[in-house]
Formats: C-alpha cells, structure tokens, sequence
C-alpha cells in the first residue's frame, strides 16, 4: 500500500510539473491589434477561423496561403465589401494589422483537415503546419 501511495505520489509530481509540449502561441503586437479589429468590427458574426464564428461568409483561416488569395486579396474585400459584407473604412494600418492577424492564424494549422487518416489503433493522424516530428504514436 505504502508502494502504490509512494509510486501515486511520484506519479503525480511528474505529471503535474511538467511543463506541455504545446506552448502558448504567441502574436506579435500588429496581430493582437489585428484581432481586436477582428472583434471589435463582428467579422465573427459572418466568418469563421477554424470552423468556429458565423456561416454567412466563407471561413478565413487559410485565407492568406489559399492559392490566388493573399493579402491584397483580403484588403480589396475590405475596401470594397461585397454581398452582405459591408465595406469597412479602415485606414491602411488596420488593414495591415487585419492581415497580420489572418496571417498568424493561418500559420496555425489547416481547415479543414483533409489530411487526416484513421489508424488501426483508432488514433487520428492530423498533418499540422510546422509540424516536425510526430509523436502521436
Ligand atoms: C455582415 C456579414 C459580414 C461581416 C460583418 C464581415 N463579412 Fe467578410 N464576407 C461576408 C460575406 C457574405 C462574404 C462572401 C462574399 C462572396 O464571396 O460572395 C465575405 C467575404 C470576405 C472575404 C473574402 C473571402 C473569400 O474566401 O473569398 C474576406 C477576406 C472577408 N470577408 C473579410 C472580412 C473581415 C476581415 C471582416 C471584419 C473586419 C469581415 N469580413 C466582416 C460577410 C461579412
């Protein structure tokens, strides 16, 4: 009893102190000051990153990387609207900082994950961007 009370214990202190793998991703302050205009001006209530915001307009997660997208892609949306998406004034360093923001995010990961597949384990290998080694395993 003492035994498994000690290896618990152990066990415990292991778990508990060990710092993740997966640490805090950080922003640079343009894109910070990006996603606050993100916020601020409800591009949620339309859009979506990763999967998650409103379904009126298309998801921006990979907005910046998708071929013949971009920056300059994103800011003629800006500048002009479309649709129901209202034409927004912002001056050029919010567009910059709006773009930073979407740049950062993409650099997150893809979505949707087509490159997944199921192992005979029932484990899901995802490819993830920047992803050097997988210890999924
Ligand atoms: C009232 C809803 C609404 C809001 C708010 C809105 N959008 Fe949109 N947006 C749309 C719709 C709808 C489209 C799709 C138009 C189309 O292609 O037919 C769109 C398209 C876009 C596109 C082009 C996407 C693509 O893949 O072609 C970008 C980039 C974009 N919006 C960025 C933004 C940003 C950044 C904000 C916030 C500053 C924002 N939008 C706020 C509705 C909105």
């Amino acid at each position: 009893m003492a035994a498994l009370i000690i290896i618990f214990a152990v066990y415990n202190t292991f778990v508990y102190t060990q710092g993740t793998s997966n640490t805090t991703p950080k922003m640079t302050a343009l894109a910070i000051e990006g996603e606050k205009l993100y916020q601020t001006n409800n591009c949620t209530a339309c859009h979506q990153l990763f999967g998650l915001g409103g379904y009126l307009g298309p998801d921006l997660t990979n907005i910046i990387s998708a071929k013949n997208k971009g920056s300059f892609y994103v800011k003629a949306f800006l500048n002009s609207g479309i649709k129901s998406m209202p034409k927004f004034n912002f001056t050029e360093k919010e567009q910059d900082a709006l773009v930073q923001f979407l740049t950062e995010v993409d650099q997150c990961g893809y979505y949707p994950i087509y490159d997944a597949t199921i192992k005979s384990t029932g484990w899901v290998d995802v490819k993830y961007k920047n992803q050097k080694v997988n210890n999924n395993d």
